[in-house]
């Protein structure tokens, strides 16, 4: 959303979850360019895993819970392909799904250059189709499930559901409900940058973060000042934190049963990413899943609300070389 500094000034003290503000511009193109050299970057692992980080994970997914059979996989916000390459090197068919148009044709570039039997998809995860038993394995990593509305967590999960083949796997990696916690009660920041993630152009950008205890959600605000004209661009994200008794039932609830806990996608604690965890469960064929609020498969032109994730202003914070300011 567009505003200016009157209007910043007087912005609500409380935001809504999910409801305030436009959406992080994932799927906006010169934004997804900006992001796509982090993804890809091998400085950090704030938008993407390092390679040697995905290697092992796409070794754990390929070995532990494929057994190294040749599957067809299913990667949701699968980003630039990073995974997706990796993993049909081992055998596997892929169909990644983003509404990232940068990272889309990039990893279209590489299967195309590899060879790769991979479909990339430009669409929004919660419309796009997904079909009916077509999948032994679907993946939604790096935290992004908690990213949304739980309505809509649910909802995917129904459609990965209907996805799967009938003893199919489903493979979710979340952030901890201490790190949703702690995004929600970091500190007021800014920093200043002559041109980066969030602008090309000289900006300031300022973040506010609230924590709502009651419902475990935690909500992100950035502003971003352009320097020159003191336009103010807003965007809000919200993070709905789990515990893994609560993800337990919300999988049994959509149809998943033998529901294993793992420290990260190496199977072990892995000390880098200790705000995350895996979740594998596996289709139930016996069980209908609940009837709560239906999805419709539409076609998708890429547009939706989203957030932020805080890894990406650190990423930013990185990539502009600007020192954080309290
Ligand atoms: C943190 S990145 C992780 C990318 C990839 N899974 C990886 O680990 O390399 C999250 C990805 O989810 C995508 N994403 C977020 N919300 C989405 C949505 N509603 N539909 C499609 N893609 C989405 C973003 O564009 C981004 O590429």
């Amino acid at each position: 959303m567009r505003m200016n500094l009157l209007d910043l000034i007087a912005r609500q003290p409380a935001p809504e979850p999910w409801i305030e503000g436009e959406k992080i511009p994932w799927n906006e193109p010169a934004f997804s360019e900006r992001m796509l050299r982090e993804h890809l970057s091998q400085a950090h692992d704030l938008a993407s895993r390092r390679s040697e980080r995905i290697e092992r994970h796409v070794e754990w997914i390929d070995r532990v819970l494929l057994g190294g059979n040749a599957s067809a996989i299913l990667d949701l916000g699968c980003g630039p392909g990073l995974y997706a390459l990796r993993l049909n090197r081992r055998g596997h068919t892929v169909t990644g799904i983003d509404f990232s148009p940068a990272s889309i044709a990039y990893a279209r570039q590489q299967a195309a250059e590899a060879g790769a039997a991979c479909e990339f998809v430009e669409a929004d995860i919660r419309r796009a189709k997904v079909g009916v038993d077509r999948f032994d394995l679907a993946m939604l990593i790096f935290g992004e499930f908690n990213v949304f509305h739980p309505d809509d967590a649910r909802a995917i999960l129904r459609r990965v559901h209907e996805a799967l083949t009938h003893d199919g796997v489903i493979v979710l990696e979340v952030h901890t409900l201490d790190a949703v916690r702690r995004t929600g009660e970091a500190a007021t920041s800014w920093y200043g940058s002559n041109g980066g993630l969030f602008s090309p152009k000289p900006h300031l950008l300022l973040t506010e973060n609230f924590w709502l205890p009651e419902r475990q959600i935690a909500i992100e605000r950035y502003f971003v000042i352009d320097a020159e004209s003191g336009e103010v661009t807003r965007h809000a994200a919200a993070m709905q934190a789990y515990s893994e008794e609560q993800l337990r039932t919300l999988l049994s609830e959509t149809g998943f049963a033998e529901v294993t806990i793992h420290p990260s996608l190496y199977g072990v604690d892995d000390v880098g990413q200790a705000d995350f965890y895996v979740i594998v469960g596996k289709k139930d064929g016996r069980r209908t899943v609940d009837d709560g609020r239906q999805t419709t498969d539409v076609d998708d032109d890429g547009a939706d609300n989203e957030r932020l994730r805080k890894d990406v202003i650190q990423q930013a914070l990185l990539f502009d070389g600007i020192p954080r300011a309290g």
